[in-house]
């Protein structure tokens, strides 16, 4: 594993919520909207982390059936308690090794998780093997190269002045195919027939600087995992760096935006 995989720390739902989880709860109806999938169908999602999509899936969509593979077991217990729904059934499992048999889904997606998994085309490669023919692919993930994900870039920019070596950490840097073109060429690759790139986009509003700093000491992902590994004094000297250079709002709100660039797709 590398040591920028190291970081990334998929464990404690709780903290995963705090800091990411909440914010992708706001993209997944915009997701499902866009996707347009009729009721009814049999849906399998990889990465279902806390299940911020599988809600979504199960409220918006009308699903047969969901399965939702994540491989942290700690992931899976937090989304099991979010959401109970007979229709779905979270397992243990990892996106390049499917356990679901040939052509059984109709529908296969996963959220800001397939620029996580390690072999991508292995994970594109399972997913069409499980999806039935002329099946839909759907995901998204965030606009890490084009700045798209404010909170985190703000971080990043923090802990690369204070630490030049911060930047091997930086999604920015581990996921620069996160552009269309890139989504593009990763999803045709895998055989699947790309019928639309949309970006999906969101306000990401702190009440104050706690607020924005406090996921990050949570240690859930790579930014959290980084800030969480620093000595006590070069914790603190990021954090007096961020609240004094973030702007504020006349009410000492943070107000950023998160755009993520969702992508759909036939087998
Ligand atoms: C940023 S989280 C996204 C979680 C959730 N889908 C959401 O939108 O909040 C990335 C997720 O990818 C999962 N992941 C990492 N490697 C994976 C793999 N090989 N197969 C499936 N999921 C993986 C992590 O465990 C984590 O839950």
């Amino acid at each position: 594993m590398s040591q920028n995989a190291r970081l990334d720390t998929w464990q404690a739902g709780d903290s995963y919520d705090a800091f990411m989880g909440r914010w992708s709860r706001r993209i997944a109806p915009q997701f499902l909207d866009w996707l347009a999938i009729p009721a009814g169908r049999e849906w399998i999602e990889i990465g279902c982390g806390t299940g911020a999509l599988s809600a979504a899936i199960l409220s918006k969509a009308d699903p047969k059936s969901l399965i939702a593979i994540d491989p942290s077991q700690g992931f899976i217990d937090k989304a099991r308690a979010n959401v109970t729904d007979a229709r779905v059934d979270f397992r243990v499992g990892d996106a390049q090794e499917i356990s679901a048999p040939n052509a059984s889904r109709d529908v296969a997606v996963a959220a800001l998780a397939l620029n996580f998994v390690p072999d991508r085309p292995k994970a594109l490669a399972e997913m069409k093997r499980v999806l039935r023919p002329n099946g839909m692919l759907g995901f998204y993930v965030w606009d890490y190269p084009g700045g798209g994900q404010e909170f985190i870039r703000a971080f990043w920019r923090a802990a690369t002045a204070l630490d030049s070596s911060a930047q091997e950490f930086n999604e920015t840097k581990r996921f620069p195919y996160c552009t269309p073109d890139g989504l593009r060429d990763l999803t045709q690759s895998a055989d699947f027939s790309v019928v639309e790139i949309a970006a999906l986009e969101t306000p990401t509003v702190f009440k104050d600087f706690a607020d924005y700093w406090h996921p990050f000491i949570l240690g859930a992902g790579p930014a959290p995992g980084y800030c969480t590994k620093l000595a006590p004094d070069a914790r603190e000297r990021l954090r007096e760096k961020l609240e004094r250079e973030l702007p504020r709002e006349a009410d000492g709100s943070i107000s950023m935006r998160a755009r993520a660039w969702g992508v759909k797709a036939r087998a």
